[in-house]
């Protein structure tokens, strides 16, 4: 198992490119099981996550194939006659369970497991099941897989969902663009990554309205077909590499980088100090001399603070002038890296879902233990500017999310590299 090794250091600068998002991604592959015909995606990014996907779809029976190193994949949907997602990878990843939608909505019947324990939380998966319901689905919990079948075809519906969830949202509408009639999902996620998918479903002829808003109508049609179609770039890539300068000191700059569908977190950066500034080709993100102001953080579901933001974010607070209080409302128990950053000398006390967080002046470099992907990258964040060595370990969480996050980390003058062992 590698480990990565920061020596902590002065002002970053230069420029990181960032890759299509890995969300979006993995709610694209599995619109191949919608239709026969293929589906090409470009801006794919090269994580492990998108192999697990590419396996679990390949066990379907679908084809996937790479192109110009895995920057671009066309799947094929024609062969996909297994019904069954494994235990065996979906416990891997839980967006696995993307693919209960489309295979229902297409042969009337999924049996997927249910992904287990996560290190962030229960995660049930009751509101795709209630959704799925809504549109007429059979849906029994049976030795850890749900079955699900729809013998008479899904119907459109008026659903309500209990929470803006994500994958639920995700599951329902690519089931809702083969059902008969019209569906219409209130308390919808507003992700960007769903305004991608329904993008991409809408070009392979699925009529959906409303995606990015909280209410979503799809009048279901027949039969879908191939498409072309570019993942939407990855948000939380490009604002946990905005946290590198803001920690470290020194101008980093994000071609293509859009502060539209990072708002929430922009005004929070901004509050502590950090200027962004749009440029012709992207965004330029700088911090003078000094420490940055203490800001209290709420996550929350899009256009929130995203949750998948709140490890890395807490890794500048760390050394921020004040006390600030992070509060996740998304997961329980999503504040591993609290304890990874207090074995760096921060000042953390977390109870329930809140962490206080009170300014140290300066972080040092200790062994530390990655426990999930964004976690893992609030602790390389934090030894960027902390005295001495950090060396971070179980850093396979990384190469779930990041694509060559060394590299990139690199290219802004960072003193990091990985070790085996
Ligand atoms: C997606 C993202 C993940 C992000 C999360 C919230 C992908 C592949 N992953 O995850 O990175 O952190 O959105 O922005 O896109 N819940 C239930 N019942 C359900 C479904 C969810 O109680 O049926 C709860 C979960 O336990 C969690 C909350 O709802 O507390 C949010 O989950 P959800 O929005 O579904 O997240 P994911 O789609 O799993």
């Amino acid at each position: 198992m590698d480990s990565i090794i920061v020596r902590g250091g002065g002002p970053l600068s230069g420029r990181v490119p960032i890759a299509g998002a890995k969300n979006a991604c993995l709610a694209l592959m599995p619109a191949t099981l919608l239709t026969d015909e293929p589906l090409t995606l470009t801006n794919v990014p090269r994580l492990s996550d998108i192999a697990t996907m590419t396996r679990l779809l390949q066990s379907l029976g679908a084809e996937v194939s790479e192109l110009q190193e895995g920057r671009v994949l066309v799947l094929s949907g024609l062969g996909a006659d297994n019904p069954r997602a494994d235990y065996e990878i979906v416990r891997r990843m839980r967006a696995s369970n993307l693919v209960l939608g489309p295979l229902l909505a297409r042969h009337g019947r999924a049996e997927v497991s249910l992904p287990g324990g996560c290190a962030i939380g229960a995660r049930p998966m009751d509101i795709h099941v209630a959704g799925l319901q809504a549109l007429g689905a059979e849906i029994e919990l049976r030795d850890g897989y749900l079955h699900a079948r729809a013998p008479k075809g899904l119907r459109g519906a008026q659903l309500t969902l209990r929470f803006a969830s994500v994958g639920a949202t995700e599951n329902i509408l690519m089931a809702a663009v083969l059902a008969r009639g019209t569906t219409v999902i209130s308390n919808a996620a507003r992700e960007p990554e769903i305004v991608d998918l329904a993008r991409c479903l809408r070009s392979m002829g699925a009529r959906i309205e409303g995606e990015g808003s909280g209410t979503i109508t799809i009048d279901g049609v027949e039969r879908l077909h191939g498409a072309t179609h570019p993942v939407v770039s990855d948000r939380i890539e490009l604002g946990t590499y905005m946290l590198a300068p803001a920690i470290a000191g020194g101008a980093v700059e994000f071609p293509g980088g859009r502060v539209d569908l990072l708002r929430a977190f922009c005004e929070k950066l901004d509050e502590a100090g950090v200027s962004i500034s749009e440029t012709g080709a992207g965004l330029r993100v700088a911090r003078g001399d000094g420490p940055v102001r203490a800001v209290d953080v709420r996550t929350g579901v899009y256009p929130g603070f995203p949750t998948d933001l709140q490890a890395q974010m807490m890794a500048l607070l760390c050394t921020a002038r004040g006390t600030s209080v992070l509060e996740e409302t998304v997961f329980e128990n999503r504040f591993m890296h609290a304890p990874e950053l207090m074995r760096m000398g921060a000042d953390i006390e977390v109870r329930g879902g809140t962490a206080t967080v009170r300014g140290v002046s300066r972080l040092k470099g200790a062994p530390v233990m990655a426990t999930d992907l964004r976690a893992s990258v609030s602790l390389i964040l934090a030894a960027l500017a902390a005295e001495g060595e950090t060396r971070v370990s179980r850093v396979y969480h990384l190469d779930r999310g990041y694509e060559q996050v060394v590299r990139k980390f690199r290219a802004i003058g960072a003193d990091i590299e990985r070790v085996p062992g």
